[in-house]
């Protein structure tokens, strides 16, 4: 059976193992953890005495209930959170203040046709800036009504974990519950195999010989939140399988880094031979995606009595046909102890990994089968970019609809946020902002100072807005070339950081409410080409055809107008010639070519040329990233 199907089951088989263990308590410094009821106005206990947070952390969206809540077991099942396409393309949780780690990040997701549609969404998952579950209608009819659970490793070190939500085909998102465990920074092999990049998508947890169990499911405890599923459904092949399990404590379980629960250990399955035959084959399959490389963990502990010596039980291990180790656990590490091997498997051809035992000396024996998806995180934008669009959201009151949630880049397959245009940073290690597009979008608020930190911006329109307050004296930034902060009501002088800027070319302040004396290289940007429209503002002075400034002119300033050789225009026509010389240079050099001239006419073609060189962006981008996201729950 495939793995989503499996998964599927686990909210059917809540609650069905019973155990007398109490609850262990978690210890420092991984005893941090999250539980977040999606939907929830109020905070519940489930049966194993952990508390659910109430719905918080989340931009965006609304809330829902299952269409059969007897259906589910736990209140965190029963509810839901969805973002309707009226709260943006893209939402998040942005769970605040965690310590730098590595966490066990679990999600539970149901559709149970709350919505009255029959249309379970299409929608992506992402932790920090990587794509991690795709979620692609329609789902199998059991996912859909019973929901599933999913879970990865990712280290968190930003002290804000974001765990976003696209829609696809304006699909709303659903979300039911959230889960955050710590874990140790060098678990899995951190350092070797899975650098603090990659994230460690589970695609099969396995307790051999054993009902579903660990935190969430059953009184047992697993230090990293980490729940084990039974083998069963996952085991092919011909032999007949025997279970054996053990009370005797397990030497080795529960260490550092990666704290294997003992009682992982204390179930196995072998093949039902007798110890002086040849002992036959365990075979299992799990099914993957085949686009992406998997870390394999196999766990092992001779826990069966009859064996007491080396030689007693060896065995071969193939992964997808290739012959790996032979294994002999008693030489490894005696009786009743823990042993794991561990493999990276690369270069899939089919959607099936496959592990096989065969025996060699009585039969093949195995406790657990871990198996994650490595997928190679995908940059984010830098930290101070995020900050200074973060300051704009909220001083420029960017609508809900716009999707301002996340990274304003990351990831990278998916859009941007709505207007703005993203690149990668030089040193190729980062996104930054290159384009802030948002004319005409009814904007009401004012221009945060913190826009000077887009030190990649190339472009800023935020012209016909209803923006009020002044300019802020660190816009200007070496890598503007277009200013376009026209028909806004924007107040006060011009800074002198705008003229400053070498780069610009194009800077469009008409129609405000400015005043004062112009910055003097605002306007000797006309000499090298540029465009200036200065027109209908409050009171500008200083430049010719401009009224005189009264007092700092007569300072004497000005008695060289002839150092100017293109004054500033006030008429349309003339910024339209000089923008036309602009172009003209400027694509002679083969330079930035950033106008075209037929959008001089069509005013209406510049908005098709931003989408155009978007979407181009967006393109170029994803081919850097051609190996996409993981299709964990596709359907087929
Ligand atoms: C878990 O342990 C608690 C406290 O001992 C007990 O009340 C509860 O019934 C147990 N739950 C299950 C499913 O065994
Ligand atoms: C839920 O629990 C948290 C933490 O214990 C508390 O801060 C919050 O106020 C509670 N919320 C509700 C709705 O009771
Ligand atoms: C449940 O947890 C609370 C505090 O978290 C504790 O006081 C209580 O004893 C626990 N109950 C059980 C049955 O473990
Ligand atoms: C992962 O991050 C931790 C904490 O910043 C650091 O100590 C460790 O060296 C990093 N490991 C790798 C492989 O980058
Ligand atoms: C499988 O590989 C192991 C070591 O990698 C080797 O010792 C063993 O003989 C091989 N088994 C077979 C059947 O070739
Ligand atoms: C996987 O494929 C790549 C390119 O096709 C090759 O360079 C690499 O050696 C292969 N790795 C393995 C483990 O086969
Ligand atoms: C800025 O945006 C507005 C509205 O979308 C558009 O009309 C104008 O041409 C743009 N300005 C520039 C310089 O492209």
């Amino acid at each position: 059976m495939s793995l989503f199907l499996t998964l599927a089951l686990l909210s059917t088989i809540l609650g069905t193992t019973t155990s007398t263990n109490l609850p262990r308590s978690f210890s420092f410094p991984y005893g941090l953890s999250y539980h977040i009821n999606c939907g929830s106005p109020t905070n519940t206990t489930d049966p194993f005495n952990t508390t659910w947070l109430s719905d918080r952390y989340f931009s965006g969206g609304a809330t829902g209930i299952v269409s059969e809540p007897l259906n589910f077991h736990h209140a965190h099942e029963k509810t839901l959170r969805f973002f309707p396409i009226s709260s943006g393309k893209k939402n998040c949780y942005a769970i605040p203040s965690l310590p730098p780690s590595r966490y066990l990040l679990r999600t539970f997701v149901v559709y149970d046709n709350y919505d009255g549609r029959s249309h379970p969404p299409s929608f992506d998952v992402a932790v920090a800036s990587t794509v991690v579950f795709s979620w692609r209608s329609p789902w199998p009819p059991s996912l859909a009504r019973d929901g599933a659970y999913a879970d990865l490793f990712a280290t968190i070190l930003s002290s804000e974990a974001l765990i976003c939500f696209y829609s696809l085909a304006t699909d709303p998102p659903v979300i039911s519950s959230i889960e955050l465990f710590a874990a140790d920074l060098a678990s899995y092999d951190a350092a070797a195999i899975a650098d603090n990049g990659t994230v460690l998508v589970n695609y099969g947890r396995l307790s051999c010989g054993s009902d579903q169990w660990g935190p969430g499911f059953s009184n047992d405890s697993d230090l990293f939140g980490r729940s084990w599923q039974s083998d069963s459904v996952f085991r092919t092949g011909q032999s007949k399988i025997v279970a054996v399990s053990t009370r005797n404590s397990i030497s080795g379980a529960e260490e550092k880094p990666n704290y294997f629960p003992e009682k992982l250990y204390q179930t196995a399955v072998m093949t039902a031979t007798t110890a002086e035959e040849r002992g036959g084959v365990l075979e299992y399959e799990l099914r993957v995606d085949a686009k992406l490389d998997y870390l394999v963990w196999l766990h092992f502990a001779e826990i069966e009595g009859r064996v007491r010596r080396v030689g007693g039980r060896v065995f071969d291990v193939y992964i997808n046909g290739d012959n790996l180790t032979r294994v002999d656990i008693y030489k490894q590490v005696g009786g009743f102890a823990a042993f794991t091997w561990h493999h990276t498997v690369k270069n899939l051809s089919s959607s099936v990994l496959s592990v096989k035992l065969v025996g060699v000396v009585g039969a093949p024996l195995i406790c657990g089968i871990e198996n994650y998806a490595l997928v190679p995180s995908d940059p984010s934008t830098v930290p101070q970019q995020v900050v200074a669009m973060k300051a704009l959201k909220d001083s420029l009151r960017v609508p809900e609809r716009m999707g301002w949630n996340g990274d304003p880049c990351a990831p990278t397959n998916w859009d941007a946020w709505e207007g703005v245009t993203c690149r990668m940073s030089k040193d190729n290690t980062a996104l930054v902002i290159s384009q802030i597009d948002l004319g005409s979008q009814g904007l009401k608020g004012f221009i945060s100072g913190q826009i000077s930190l887009l030190t990649d911006l190339v472009s800023l329109n935020l012209s016909s807005n209803l923006l009020t307050g002044e300019i802020p004296s660190g816009l200007g930034q070496k890598s503007l070339i277009h200013l376009d902060l026209s028909n806004n009501q924007l107040t006060g002088s011009i800074p002198d950081s705008i003229g400053a800027s070498s780069s610009l070319q194009l800077v469009l302040l008409n129609g405000n409410l400015l005043e004062g004396q112009v910055p003097e290289q605002l306007y000797s940007i006309g000499v090298h080409g540029g465009a200036i429209d200065l027109s209908g503002n409050k009171g500008l002075c200083g430049v010719p055809s401009l009224p005189a400034c009264p007092m700092f002119w007569e300072n004497g300033k000005l008695s060289t107008p002839g150092k100017i050789a293109i004054g500033v225009s006030c008429s349309f026509v003339f910024c339209a010639i000089l923008l036309l010389a602009y172009i003209f240079i400027r694509r002679r050099r083969n330079d930035y070519d950033f106008a075209l001239p037929h959008e001089l006419t069509s005013l209406a073609a510049k908005r098709n040329r931003y989408q155009r060189q978007k979407s181009l962006m967006v393109l170029e981008m994803e081919s850097q990233h051609a190996k996409g996201p993981p299709s964990h729950f596709t359907t087929q």
